[in-house]
C-alpha cells in the first residue's frame, strides 16, 4: 500500500529504499511514512518547494493599536493597575502555566544540544533552562502555587532535554510540575520535489515550526493536561530569551479583563528594517507581517511626528487561552500557513552515502505560531520594552547572540540594584562598571528587587569587580 502512495506520488527513490529494507529498518522508515499525508504534501510541493510563494500584502494593511506602556494617562494607568491586581489573581490561583518553545534546531548558534541547555548567564554560567526554572520557582512561591511549565521540545531533542533535567533534579521544581511534549516533524524535500533520506532507514526530518505548538498541545495530551490543572493561561515565550517576561501580571491582567483569546508583547522598533514581524491589522484582524515581506514603502512610512507608522515588532512573546487553542483545534487538524526555508540538508544517495552540500538545496517547511493571530476574533497588543523583555540568543557572537544576551542580563540587573539604591558603578558610556548577575530564585521583578536587595546584607559592586547576588 505505502509502495503504491510512493510510487503514484514519484516518490521512487523512497520507495526504492523501503524495498530494500526489512525488520526494525523497515518499520522505522514506514512509522515516518505512515504520518504522512501524501496528498496534501503533494500540495504542498506544489504550492511552496517547486515555486516560491508570494506573501500578498493586502491592501487595507493599517499598523496594529496597542496598549501603550507606561499608560498615556491616568484613567489608563487606573486602568492597567486593575490589570496588574487581575494578574496577580490569575497567578495566584494557579490560572496561569508557562510554556516554553524548545523544539528549533539552534543551527545558528552551532551549539551541539538542545539550546535550553546552552550556558547564558555572565557570572555562574546558568543554562537557559535553568534560568527559566529559578524564575518559575521564585514566582511559585510569590504567589503560593507551583505553577505549571510545559516544555515543547521535537523528536531530534526530546531525550535530551528529559535527561537534562533529570540530572539536574529538574532544578528543585519537582518532577510532577514539570510536561514535556513533543512537536511534530515535517520531511525535507528537495527543490526537485522528491523527499530527501538522511540515513537508508529514514527521511530527514525537521521540526515542524514553532506553530507546531497548538497542534503538539491537542495531540500529546498537555492540552487536556491544562484544563484538569485549571489552567486557562498559557504564559508562551522561547527558549533563546531570558529576559521573557513570563509572570507579568499587567499583561496577563489585561489578556484577561480584555477577553483576548492571544495576546501579544510589541517591541518599538528602532528602524524600519529590523529583523522583527510587523504587527499589522487587515479586515478588522491582527496579523504579522515578516520583515522580509513588508514592502520598503509600508516599512519606512512616518507619522507626522516622525515615528514609524508600523512601529510595532513581535518578539514572539504571548499570552494565549486554553480554550481558544482548544477551539482551533478541535478536530485534530489545523489549518495555518506554511513558511518555506531555503536549507543545506545531507542527503544519503543511491549508494547510502551522506552528501553534505555546499549550498541550500532543500525546502523546509515550518508554521509559524502568529499565523494564530487572524484566527482569534479578540487579540491585543501590550508595548513592551527590549532592554527589559528582549535579549534573544540566535548566534554565538554579534547581533542578537549569546555575547549581546549576557551583556543584557548584567544591564538589567545593574539596573535592578540601582532601583534597590545599591548604586552600581558605570563605564563613561554607562554601561557597568562591573559584571553582575542576580539568581532569580530570588528576584524575579522589579519589585523584588527593591524589596529584597535594599536588604543591608547586599553590597553595591566595586568597580571591576564580578558578584553575584542570591
Ligand atoms: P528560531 O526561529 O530562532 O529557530 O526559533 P531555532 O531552531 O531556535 O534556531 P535556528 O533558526 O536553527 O538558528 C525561535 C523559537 O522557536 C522554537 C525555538 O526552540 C526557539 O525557542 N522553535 C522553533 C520550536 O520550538 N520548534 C520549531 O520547529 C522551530
Amino acid at each position: 500500500m505505502i509502495m503504491e502512495t510512493l510510487r503514484k506520488y514519484g516518490q521512487d527513490f523512497v520507495a526504492s529504499k523501503l524495498e530494500s529494507l526489512s525488520g526494525e529498518a523497515r518499520a522505522k522508515l514506514e512509522k515516518q511514512l505512515s504520518e504522512i499525508d501524501f496528498a496534501e504534501l503533494s500540495e504542498l510541493i506544489r504550492d511552496y518547494v517547486l515555486q516560491k510563494p508570494v506573501t500578498e500584502i493586502p491592501a487595507d494593511l493599517a499598523p496594529a493599536p496597542f496598549f501603550p506602556f507606561p499608560a498615556k494617562d491616568e484613567a489608563q494607568e487606573a486602568y492597567y493597575e486593575k490589570a496588574r491586581k487581575e494578574g496577580e489573581h490569575l497567578l495566584a490561583e494557579g490560572k496561569v502555566a508557562f510554556l516554553v518553545v524548545a523544539g528549533g534546531q539552534g543551527t545558528r548558534l552551532g551549539f551541539d544540544g538542545p539550546k535550553g541547555t546552552y550556558p547564558i548567564t555572565p557570572i555562574k554560567h546558568k543554562t537557559l533552562f535553568q534560568y527559566f526554572a529559578e524564575t518559575i520557582s521564585r514566582v511559585s512561591k510569590k504567589y503560593g502555587r507551583n505553577l505549571h511549565w510545559f516544555i515543547m521540545t521535537s523528536e531530534l531533542n526530546d531525550k535530551r532535554t528529559r535527561e537534562f533535567f533529570c540530572e539536574n533534579a529538574y532544578f528543585g521544581l519537582g518532577e510532577e510540575n514539570v510536561t514535556f511534549f513533543t512537536q511534530g516533524t515535517m520531511p525535507a524535500i528537495s527543490y526537485e520535489g522528491k523527499l530527501l533520506m538522511n540515513a537508508p532507514d529514514s527521511l530527514a526530518l525537521s521540526p515542524n515550526g514553532h506553530g507546531g505548538t497548538l497542534l503538539a498541545l491537542k495531540k500529546s495530551g498537555a492540552l487536556d493536561e491544562m484544563k484538569r490543572r485549571g489552567v486557562d493561561y498559557i504564559s508562551y515565550f522561547q527558549v533563546d530569551n531570558p529576559l521573557a517576561p513570563m509572570a507579568d501580571p499587567l499583561f496577563l491582567g489585561l489578556h484577561s479583563l480584555e477577553k483576548s483569546e492571544i495576546s501579544s508583547r510589541m517591541l518599538p522598533k528602532t528602524n524600519p528594517y529590523e529583523k522583527l514581524g510587523n504587527f499589522c491589522v487587515s479586515g478588522g484582524r491582527l496579523q504579522i507581517i515578516e520583515y522580509s515581506d513588508m514592502p520598503a514603502e509600508l516599512a519606512e512610512r512616518r507619522n507626522p511626528d516622525g515615528t514609524l507608522a508600523f512601529l510595532s515588532g513581535s518578539p514572539a512573546i504571548h499570552v494565549i487561552s486554553r480554550t481558544f487553542v482548544e477551539e482551533l483545534t478541535k478536530d485534530g487538524r489545523l489549518n495555518m500557513p506554511w513558511h518555506r526555508a531555503d536549507k543545506k540538508v545531507p542527503y544519503i544517495n543511491e549508494n547510502n552515502e551522506l552528501v553534505k552540500p555546499e549550498q541550500p538545496n532543500a525546502v523546509k517547511l515550518e508554521s509559524f505560531i502568529f499565523d494564530a493571530l487572524p484566527l482569534a476574533k479578540h487579540t491585543l497588543v501590550l508595548e513592551g520594552s527590549r532592554k527589559d523583555h528582549f535579549a534573544p540568543t540566535k548566534n554565538a557572537t554579534g547581533v542578537d547572540s549569546a555575547e549581546s544576551c549576557r551583556r543584557m542580563l548584567c544591564e538589567r540587573d545593574a539596573e535592578r540594584l540601582d532601583l534597590a539604591g545599591k548604586k552600581v558603578p558605570r563605564k563613561a558610556d554607562g554601561t557597568p562598571d562591573c559584571l553582575v548577575e542576580i539568581s532569580p530564585t530570588a528576584v524575579c521583578d522589579n519589585d523584588d528587587a527593591v524589596k529584597i536587595l535594599s536588604d543591608a546584607k547586599y553590597k553595591a559592586p566595586e568597580p571591576g569587580s564580578e558578584v553575584y547576588y542570591e
